[in-house]
Protein backbone atom coordinates (compact mmCIF):
# COMPACT_ATOMS: atom_id res chain seq x y z
CA UNK A 1 0.00 0.00 0.00
CA UNK A 2 1.32 3.57 -1.13
CA UNK A 3 0.19 6.72 1.02
CA UNK A 4 -0.53 10.31 0.00
CA UNK A 5 -1.12 13.66 2.22
CA UNK A 6 -4.65 14.97 1.77
CA UNK A 7 -4.81 18.34 0.17
CA UNK A 8 -3.11 20.78 2.11
CA UNK A 9 -2.60 19.33 4.91
CA UNK A 10 -0.41 16.77 7.16
CA UNK A 11 -2.84 13.83 7.03
CA UNK A 12 -1.52 10.93 5.56
CA UNK A 13 -3.86 8.37 3.71
CA UNK A 14 -3.37 5.31 2.01
CA UNK A 15 -4.14 5.82 -1.41
CA UNK A 16 -7.35 3.40 -1.85
CA UNK A 17 -10.13 4.29 0.89
CA UNK A 18 -12.33 1.82 1.85
CA UNK A 19 -16.73 2.85 1.09
CA UNK A 20 -18.80 1.61 3.37
CA UNK A 21 -22.56 2.52 1.74
CA UNK A 22 -23.37 -1.21 1.38
CA UNK A 23 -22.28 -2.47 5.48
CA UNK A 24 -25.42 -3.37 7.11
CA UNK A 25 -27.25 -3.22 3.84
CA UNK A 26 -26.01 -5.48 1.25
CA UNK A 27 -23.23 -6.18 3.29
CA UNK A 28 -23.61 -8.47 6.19
CA UNK A 29 -22.47 -6.86 9.67
CA UNK A 30 -19.93 -10.09 9.52
CA UNK A 31 -18.30 -9.45 6.06
CA UNK A 32 -18.44 -5.73 6.66
CA UNK A 33 -16.55 -6.26 9.62
CA UNK A 34 -13.74 -8.75 8.07
CA UNK A 35 -13.51 -6.29 4.98
CA UNK A 36 -11.85 -3.73 7.78
CA UNK A 37 -9.98 -6.07 9.03
CA UNK A 38 -8.23 -7.27 5.85
CA UNK A 39 -8.26 -3.30 4.75
CA UNK A 40 -6.30 -2.24 8.11
CA UNK A 41 -4.42 -5.48 7.71
CA UNK A 42 -3.39 -5.04 4.29
CA UNK A 43 -2.01 -1.08 5.44
CA UNK A 44 -5.54 0.74 4.35
CA UNK A 45 -6.25 3.38 6.94
CA UNK A 46 -8.63 5.48 5.23
CA UNK A 47 -12.65 4.72 5.65
CA UNK A 48 -15.58 7.15 4.30
CA UNK A 49 -18.84 6.27 5.63
CA UNK A 50 -21.66 8.62 6.27
CA UNK A 51 -24.84 9.43 8.76
CA UNK A 52 -27.33 8.51 6.35
CA UNK A 53 -25.78 5.39 5.03
CA UNK A 54 -28.47 2.28 5.88
CA UNK A 55 -29.65 4.41 8.52
CA UNK A 56 -26.87 4.62 10.32
CA UNK A 57 -25.93 1.29 10.39
CA UNK A 58 -23.03 1.50 8.26
CA UNK A 59 -21.30 4.11 10.92
CA UNK A 60 -22.10 1.84 14.10
CA UNK A 61 -20.58 -1.18 12.17
CA UNK A 62 -17.48 0.62 11.38
CA UNK A 63 -17.72 2.08 14.96
CA UNK A 64 -17.88 -1.12 16.44
CA UNK A 65 -14.87 -2.64 13.66
CA UNK A 66 -12.10 0.17 14.66
CA UNK A 67 -12.92 1.02 18.51
CA UNK A 68 -9.76 -1.12 19.25
CA UNK A 69 -7.31 0.95 17.32
CA UNK A 70 -9.02 4.39 16.75
CA UNK A 71 -5.63 6.27 16.00
CA UNK A 72 -4.72 3.40 13.72
CA UNK A 73 -7.70 4.83 11.06
CA UNK A 74 -8.54 8.22 9.39
CA UNK A 75 -12.05 7.83 9.61
CA UNK A 76 -14.29 9.74 7.06
CA UNK A 77 -17.92 10.84 7.71
CA UNK A 78 -20.53 13.13 6.69
CA UNK A 79 -23.30 15.24 7.00
CA UNK A 80 -26.34 17.31 5.36
CA UNK A 81 -29.29 14.46 4.24
CA UNK A 82 -32.17 14.29 5.94
CA UNK A 83 -32.36 12.10 9.26
CA UNK A 84 -35.79 12.60 9.78
CA UNK A 85 -38.75 14.17 8.35
CA UNK A 86 -38.70 17.60 10.66
CA UNK A 87 -37.86 20.56 8.08
CA UNK A 88 -34.12 21.16 10.67
CA UNK A 89 -33.51 17.41 10.15
CA UNK A 90 -32.00 18.08 6.94
CA UNK A 91 -29.06 20.61 5.77
CA UNK A 92 -25.91 22.49 6.57
CA UNK A 93 -27.51 24.53 8.93
CA UNK A 94 -25.91 25.51 12.25
CA UNK A 95 -28.58 23.22 14.08
CA UNK A 96 -28.00 20.49 11.59
CA UNK A 97 -24.68 20.12 11.75
CA UNK A 98 -24.15 20.09 15.66
CA UNK A 99 -27.32 17.46 15.90
CA UNK A 100 -25.86 15.24 13.28
CA UNK A 101 -21.84 15.56 14.58
CA UNK A 102 -22.95 14.30 18.11
CA UNK A 103 -25.58 11.33 16.48
CA UNK A 104 -22.36 9.87 14.36
CA UNK A 105 -20.30 10.52 17.56
CA UNK A 106 -22.34 8.19 19.29
CA UNK A 107 -23.04 5.58 16.53
CA UNK A 108 -19.00 5.84 15.85
CA UNK A 109 -17.94 5.38 19.20
CA UNK A 110 -15.42 7.38 19.12
CA UNK A 111 -14.97 11.60 20.26
CA UNK A 112 -13.70 12.48 16.91
CA UNK A 113 -13.89 12.53 13.40
CA UNK A 114 -10.88 13.02 11.16
CA UNK A 115 -12.62 14.32 8.42
CA UNK A 116 -16.18 15.27 8.65
CA UNK A 117 -17.60 16.24 5.05
CA UNK A 118 -20.70 18.24 4.01
CA UNK A 119 -22.39 15.47 2.10
CA UNK A 120 -24.26 17.52 -1.04
CA UNK A 121 -24.59 21.79 -1.29
CA UNK A 122 -27.05 23.49 0.79
CA UNK A 123 -28.80 26.01 -1.38
CA UNK A 124 -30.89 26.88 1.88
CA UNK A 125 -28.14 27.49 3.97
CA UNK A 126 -25.51 30.74 3.76
CA UNK A 127 -21.97 28.79 3.20
CA UNK A 128 -20.80 31.42 5.75
CA UNK A 129 -22.87 29.50 8.67
CA UNK A 130 -21.78 26.54 7.53
CA UNK A 131 -18.27 27.09 7.31
CA UNK A 132 -18.37 28.93 10.59
CA UNK A 133 -19.77 25.72 12.55
CA UNK A 134 -17.58 23.65 10.88
CA UNK A 135 -14.50 25.70 12.36
CA UNK A 136 -16.20 26.09 15.76
CA UNK A 137 -16.42 22.03 15.68
CA UNK A 138 -12.37 21.91 14.44
CA UNK A 139 -12.27 23.82 17.70
CA UNK A 140 -14.18 22.00 20.00
CA UNK A 141 -11.64 18.88 18.84
CA UNK A 142 -14.77 16.86 17.63
CA UNK A 143 -13.77 17.06 14.05
CA UNK A 144 -10.08 17.52 12.98
CA UNK A 145 -10.63 18.16 9.57
CA UNK A 146 -13.39 19.31 6.79
CA UNK A 147 -14.07 18.27 3.44
CA UNK A 148 -16.87 18.26 0.94
CA UNK A 149 -18.84 16.61 -1.70
CA UNK A 150 -20.82 17.29 -4.89
CA UNK A 151 -19.92 20.95 -4.78
CA UNK A 152 -19.65 22.71 -8.12
CA UNK A 153 -16.35 24.23 -8.48
CA UNK A 154 -17.28 28.02 -7.61
CA UNK A 155 -18.83 26.70 -4.77
CA UNK A 156 -15.37 24.90 -3.88
CA UNK A 157 -13.77 28.28 -4.27
CA UNK A 158 -16.04 30.69 -3.26
CA UNK A 159 -16.02 28.53 0.32
CA UNK A 160 -12.24 28.55 0.19
CA UNK A 161 -12.18 32.46 -0.47
CA UNK A 162 -15.00 32.59 2.47
CA UNK A 163 -12.58 30.14 4.88
CA UNK A 164 -9.61 32.21 4.09
CA UNK A 165 -10.91 35.67 4.18
CA UNK A 166 -12.29 34.54 7.90
CA UNK A 167 -9.33 32.69 9.15
CA UNK A 168 -11.52 29.59 9.38
CA UNK A 169 -10.42 26.30 8.54
CA UNK A 170 -10.71 25.57 5.29
CA UNK A 171 -11.33 22.04 3.19
CA UNK A 172 -8.88 19.88 2.87
CA UNK A 173 -10.65 17.16 0.43
CA UNK A 174 -13.44 17.08 -2.42
CA UNK A 175 -15.33 14.11 -2.81
CA UNK A 176 -17.16 14.07 -6.25
CA UNK A 177 -18.02 11.46 -8.47
CA UNK A 178 -14.70 10.26 -10.90
CA UNK A 179 -14.11 7.45 -12.69
CA UNK A 180 -13.61 5.92 -16.33
CA UNK A 181 -16.83 6.78 -17.13
CA UNK A 182 -17.69 9.68 -15.23
CA UNK A 183 -15.32 12.49 -16.21
CA UNK A 184 -17.06 15.69 -15.79
CA UNK A 185 -15.00 17.02 -12.93
CA UNK A 186 -11.80 17.38 -15.60
CA UNK A 187 -13.76 20.52 -16.94
CA UNK A 188 -13.62 22.71 -13.50
CA UNK A 189 -13.09 21.12 -10.45
CA UNK A 190 -10.01 18.62 -10.89
CA UNK A 191 -7.91 21.72 -11.84
CA UNK A 192 -9.08 24.37 -9.13
CA UNK A 193 -8.24 21.19 -6.78
CA UNK A 194 -4.31 20.75 -8.42
CA UNK A 195 -4.42 24.85 -7.87
CA UNK A 196 -5.37 24.94 -4.50
CA UNK A 197 -4.29 22.00 -3.61
CA UNK A 198 -7.24 20.13 -2.37
CA UNK A 199 -7.37 16.64 -1.89
CA UNK A 200 -9.48 14.65 -4.55
CA UNK A 201 -11.72 11.15 -3.14
CA UNK A 202 -13.74 10.37 -5.74
CA UNK A 203 -16.64 8.13 -5.49
CA UNK A 204 -18.15 5.39 -7.43
CA UNK A 205 -14.68 4.55 -8.91
CA UNK A 206 -15.93 1.79 -10.65
CA UNK A 207 -18.95 3.00 -12.16
CA UNK A 208 -21.01 0.90 -9.40
CA UNK A 209 -19.45 -1.98 -10.47
CA UNK A 210 -19.75 -1.04 -14.36
CA UNK A 211 -16.27 -0.85 -14.82
CA UNK A 212 -15.47 -4.63 -13.41
CA UNK A 213 -16.12 -6.09 -16.38
CA UNK A 214 -19.82 -7.82 -15.28
CA UNK A 215 -21.80 -6.29 -17.49
CA UNK A 216 -22.51 -6.90 -21.59
CA UNK A 217 -23.70 -4.85 -24.56
CA UNK A 218 -27.15 -5.26 -24.85
CA UNK A 219 -27.32 -7.22 -22.05
CA UNK A 220 -29.69 -5.67 -19.08
CA UNK A 221 -28.57 -6.68 -15.53
CA UNK A 222 -31.13 -8.52 -13.87
CA UNK A 223 -29.28 -7.73 -10.28
CA UNK A 224 -26.77 -5.52 -8.54
CA UNK A 225 -26.61 -1.77 -8.06
CA UNK A 226 -26.90 -1.06 -12.24
CA UNK A 227 -30.61 -2.29 -11.58
CA UNK A 228 -31.30 0.50 -9.27
CA UNK A 229 -34.04 3.06 -10.81
CA UNK A 230 -32.17 6.16 -9.57
CA UNK A 231 -28.90 7.06 -8.92
CA UNK A 232 -25.93 7.82 -10.79
CA UNK A 233 -24.50 3.82 -11.60
CA UNK A 234 -28.08 3.13 -13.13
CA UNK A 235 -28.00 0.97 -16.48
CA UNK A 236 -29.82 3.45 -18.98
CA UNK A 237 -26.61 5.93 -17.57
CA UNK A 238 -24.02 3.59 -17.48
CA UNK A 239 -24.99 1.29 -20.62
CA UNK A 240 -23.52 3.82 -23.50
CA UNK A 241 -21.95 3.02 -26.47
CA UNK A 242 -18.32 5.58 -25.25
CA UNK A 243 -18.68 3.10 -22.15
CA UNK A 244 -18.78 0.09 -23.58
CA UNK A 245 -15.29 1.34 -25.94
CA UNK A 246 -13.81 2.42 -22.95
CA UNK A 247 -14.58 -1.24 -20.85
CA UNK A 248 -13.24 -2.48 -24.06
CA UNK A 249 -9.81 -0.91 -23.82
CA UNK A 250 -9.99 -1.68 -19.52
CA UNK A 251 -10.43 -5.51 -20.71
CA UNK A 252 -7.58 -5.72 -22.94
CA UNK A 253 -5.21 -3.78 -20.85
CA UNK A 254 -6.20 -6.00 -17.97
CA UNK A 255 -5.08 -8.97 -20.06
CA UNK A 256 -1.97 -7.33 -21.27
CA UNK A 257 -1.36 -6.62 -17.35
CA UNK A 258 -2.38 -10.11 -16.19
CA UNK A 259 -5.08 -7.96 -13.23
CA UNK A 260 -8.67 -8.03 -13.38
CA UNK A 261 -10.94 -4.92 -14.85
CA UNK A 262 -11.85 -3.26 -11.88
CA UNK A 263 -7.75 -3.38 -10.73
CA UNK A 264 -6.89 -1.83 -14.08
CA UNK A 265 -9.86 0.95 -13.85
CA UNK A 266 -8.79 1.66 -10.11
CA UNK A 267 -5.45 2.04 -10.94
CA UNK A 268 -5.85 4.40 -13.81
CA UNK A 269 -7.20 6.92 -11.24
CA UNK A 270 -4.85 6.15 -8.21
CA UNK A 271 -2.31 7.87 -10.87
CA UNK A 272 -4.57 10.35 -12.17
CA UNK A 273 -2.82 13.36 -11.48
CA UNK A 274 -4.77 15.42 -8.90
CA UNK A 275 -6.87 12.37 -7.32
CA UNK A 276 -5.36 10.85 -3.34
CA UNK A 277 -7.22 8.38 -2.53
CA UNK A 278 -10.24 6.30 -4.96
CA UNK A 279 -13.43 5.17 -2.48
CA UNK A 280 -14.00 2.06 -3.98
CA UNK A 281 -17.22 -0.08 -3.06
CA UNK A 282 -17.50 -4.04 -2.67
CA UNK A 283 -20.31 -5.76 -1.54
CA UNK A 284 -18.87 -8.98 -0.58
CA UNK A 285 -15.84 -10.18 0.44
CA UNK A 286 -14.64 -11.41 -3.03
CA UNK A 287 -15.23 -7.98 -4.67
CA UNK A 288 -13.28 -6.31 -1.65
CA UNK A 289 -10.08 -8.79 -2.87
CA UNK A 290 -10.19 -7.84 -6.54
CA UNK A 291 -10.50 -4.33 -6.09
CA UNK A 292 -7.65 -3.94 -3.28
CA UNK A 293 -5.40 -5.63 -6.08
CA UNK A 294 -5.21 -1.86 -7.64
CA UNK A 295 -2.89 -0.67 -5.14
CA UNK A 296 1.04 -0.84 -5.11
CA UNK A 297 1.65 -1.62 -8.64
CA UNK A 298 1.24 0.83 -11.56
CA UNK A 299 -0.22 0.65 -15.14
CA UNK A 300 2.72 1.36 -18.37
CA UNK A 301 2.79 4.86 -19.48
CA UNK A 302 0.90 3.48 -22.52
CA UNK A 303 -1.78 1.60 -20.83
CA UNK A 304 -2.29 4.70 -18.75
CA UNK A 305 -2.65 7.41 -21.60
CA UNK A 306 -4.67 4.96 -24.05
CA UNK A 307 -7.65 5.22 -20.73
CA UNK A 308 -7.07 8.69 -20.38
CA UNK A 309 -7.74 8.86 -24.16
CA UNK A 310 -10.50 6.59 -24.58
CA UNK A 311 -12.12 8.53 -21.74
CA UNK A 312 -11.31 11.73 -22.64
CA UNK A 313 -14.40 14.33 -22.89
CA UNK A 314 -15.22 15.56 -25.54
CA UNK A 315 -13.55 19.15 -26.56
CA UNK A 316 -16.11 22.38 -25.93
CA UNK A 317 -15.99 25.54 -25.32
CA UNK A 318 -15.35 27.63 -23.14
CA UNK A 319 -12.22 25.02 -22.08
CA UNK A 320 -11.04 24.42 -25.91
CA UNK A 321 -11.17 28.67 -26.43
CA UNK A 322 -8.99 29.18 -23.48
CA UNK A 323 -6.65 26.78 -23.50
CA UNK A 324 -5.62 27.86 -27.07
CA UNK A 325 -3.86 30.96 -25.33
CA UNK A 326 -2.27 29.23 -22.06
CA UNK A 327 1.33 31.05 -22.30
CA UNK A 328 4.08 28.96 -21.21
CA UNK A 329 8.07 30.18 -20.58
N1 LIG B 1 -20.42 11.47 -1.50
C1 LIG B 1 -21.36 10.84 -2.15
O1 LIG B 1 -22.37 11.43 -2.56
C2 LIG B 1 -21.21 9.37 -2.39
C3 LIG B 1 -22.10 8.70 -3.26
C4 LIG B 1 -21.91 7.33 -3.48
C5 LIG B 1 -20.87 6.68 -2.82
N2 LIG B 1 -20.04 7.33 -1.95
C6 LIG B 1 -18.91 6.66 -1.26
O2 LIG B 1 -18.12 5.99 -2.23
C7 LIG B 1 -18.07 4.59 -1.94
C8 LIG B 1 -18.01 3.83 -3.23
O3 LIG B 1 -19.13 4.16 -4.05
P1 LIG B 1 -19.76 3.07 -5.00
O4 LIG B 1 -20.17 1.89 -4.20
O5 LIG B 1 -20.75 3.74 -5.86
O6 LIG B 1 -18.44 2.70 -5.84
P2 LIG B 1 -17.95 1.63 -6.85
O7 LIG B 1 -16.68 1.08 -6.28
O8 LIG B 1 -17.92 2.25 -8.19
O9 LIG B 1 -19.09 0.48 -6.90
C9 LIG B 1 -19.18 -0.50 -5.92
C10 LIG B 1 -20.18 -1.55 -6.34
O10 LIG B 1 -19.78 -2.15 -7.58
C11 LIG B 1 -19.92 -3.58 -7.53
N3 LIG B 1 -18.55 -4.13 -7.49
C12 LIG B 1 -17.48 -3.59 -6.82
N4 LIG B 1 -16.38 -4.32 -7.01
C13 LIG B 1 -16.73 -5.33 -7.81
C14 LIG B 1 -15.99 -6.40 -8.38
N5 LIG B 1 -14.69 -6.54 -8.15
N6 LIG B 1 -16.66 -7.27 -9.20
C15 LIG B 1 -17.97 -7.11 -9.47
N7 LIG B 1 -18.73 -6.12 -8.96
C16 LIG B 1 -18.10 -5.22 -8.13
C17 LIG B 1 -20.69 -3.86 -6.24
O11 LIG B 1 -22.09 -3.71 -6.51
P3 LIG B 1 -23.13 -4.92 -6.56
O12 LIG B 1 -23.91 -4.81 -5.32
O13 LIG B 1 -23.92 -4.65 -7.81
O14 LIG B 1 -22.37 -6.21 -6.64
C18 LIG B 1 -20.23 -2.71 -5.34
O15 LIG B 1 -21.11 -2.44 -4.28
C19 LIG B 1 -19.30 4.33 -1.07
O16 LIG B 1 -19.18 3.17 -0.28
C20 LIG B 1 -19.36 5.59 -0.24
O17 LIG B 1 -18.41 5.52 0.81
C21 LIG B 1 -20.21 8.68 -1.75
Amino acid sequence: MNYRVLGKSGLVVSELCLGTMTFGGATSESDSIEMIDRFLERGGNFIDTANVYVSGKSEEIVGKAIRNRRSDVVLATKVRMATGSGVNQRGLSRKHIMDGVEESLKRLQTDYIDLYQVHVVDHLTPIEETLRTLDDLVASGKVRYIGCSNFLAYQIMKSLGISDHNRYVRFISVQPQYSLVSREMDREVLPLCLEENVGVIPWAPLGGGFLTGRYERGVEPSEGRLTAKAGESRWELRSTEKNFAILDAVKDIAKEADKTPAQVALNWLIHKPGITAPIFGASTLAQYEDNIGAAGWKLSESQWERLDQVSALPSEYPYRFIEKFRREL
